[in-house]
């Protein structure tokens, strides 16, 4: 039975895809069954897969999402092979429609991708959803799908706000849509210790954790150029560079995910 986890945050740019591969390609090596779900108009997730993929016809996630919007209460998911053992529902930008639409839907718009994903939990051991930056009905049906949420957080100035409105957004599906959906943990992203910024807000956020009883897993991801290169070589980063410290960060990210349960 399945741990659906959405990877969300509002802000772009944060390593949200970056970690749906990377986590999800460190649980299929803990021997895991995953399941990674593009959620994102922006696809970036399914571009990493068409750098060694042959561009074939297939199946996105906004065709199952219509055919859910049209009355199908059970529509059959063909999954696609992704890199590293994993499976995917790729994206593409017709999602960015899809999310639209989603608006004129008279009820039910929140559950579309619950009833899509509830179906495929006896078949895997983990699903994660890579969401959009956006606050539409994307992500809320992201987090309505979801037993947990993990928040990839880029130190800057503005990260303990951007996390405070996050905690609200999160409190209001719980409180419409969700009231199981738990937070699996804030997960520090692209951290370079070297900077003053790095130091004070690897600190900042974890007394904010502290403070507002939210989780900040130990593990963080460090900053490195190596990272920013494995995306376009269509692996993650166990493939890529396997002795690496960032390798080594989500190494130890999924092990505190199994831990979780
Ligand atoms: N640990 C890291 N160090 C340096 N760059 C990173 C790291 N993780 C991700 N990146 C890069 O930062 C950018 C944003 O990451 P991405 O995972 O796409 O964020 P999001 O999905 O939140 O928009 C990408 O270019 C990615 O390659
Ligand atoms: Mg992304």
């Amino acid at each position: 039975m399945a741990k659906i986890i959405a990877i969300a945050n509002e802000k772009g740019g944060v390593g949200k895809t970056t970690t749906a591969l990377n986590l999800g390609a460190g649980l299929a090596k803990a021997g895991k069954r995953v399941l990674l779900v593009d959620a994102d108009p922006q696809r970036s997730l399914t571009a990493v897969a068409l750098a060694h993929e042959e561009q074939q016809e297939k199946i996105y996630l906004s065709d199952y999402m219509h055919a859910v919007m049209l009355g199908d209460r059970n529509p059959c998911v063909t999954v696609q092979k992704y890199t590293d053992g994993i499976d995917y529902i790729p994206a593409n930008k017709e999602l960015r429609n899809t999310a639209l639409s989603l608006v004129s839907v008279p009820t039910g718009r929140e559950c579309v991708l619950k009833t899509i994903l509830e179906p495929l939990r006896d078949s895997y051991d983990y699903i994660l959803i890579d969401c959009s930056p956006s606050l539409d009905l994307l992500p809320v049906n992201a987090l309505t799908a979801s037993d947990s949420v993990l928040i990839p957080v880029k130190v800057d100035a503005m990260s303990v706000e951007g996390i405070t409105s996050i905690l609200e957004y999160i409190q209001s599906i719980r409180a419409y849509y969700n009231p199981r959906l738990t937070i699996e943990g804030i997960l520090i992203t692209m951290l370079d210790l070297r900077t003053v910024l790095g130091r004070s807000g690897l600190q900042d956020l974890h007394e904010c954790g502290d403070e507002l009883q939210i989780r900040v897993f130990d593990t963080y991801i460090p900053y490195s150029v190596r990272a920013q290169e494995m995306a376009s070589k269509g692996v993650s980063i166990f493939a890529f560079n396997p002795k690496g410290k960032v390798a080594d960060a989500y190494r130890r990210l999924t092990e505190e995910v199994l831990r979780n349960g």
